[in-house]
């Protein structure tokens, strides 16, 4: 499990294990597109605005992954120790 803040809204929730961060907006009403659900389309990419992601998409090239600057929140998750997702 870890902690995801959805800053626009600024709700912050637990993102249980074997739940996704996707699934956890859409229990909440949050604004957030999918198609997929398996990290190949990059419908649901979305913004990091702090804190560190461990990606499990199949969609981001290498680069994209270094600069930890969005996710696919369908598969990927906050990197384990690393506090805090904020999105
Ligand atoms: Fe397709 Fe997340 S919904 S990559």
């Amino acid at each position: 499990p870890f902690e995801v803040e959805f800053v626009a809204s600024g709700l912050t929730r637990t993102v249980p294990a074997g739940t996704s961060i996707l699934s956890v907006a859409e229990q909440e009403g949050l604004p957030v597109f999918s198609s997929c659900e398996q990290g190949t389309c990059g419908t649901c990419v979305t913004a990091i605005v702090s804190g560190r992601a461990d990606h499990r998409d199949s969609l981001l090239s290498q680069a994209e992954r270094e600069s930890n600057e969005q996710l696919c929140i369908c598969v990927s998750r906050a990197e384990p120790g690393a506090g805090p997702l904020r999105l």
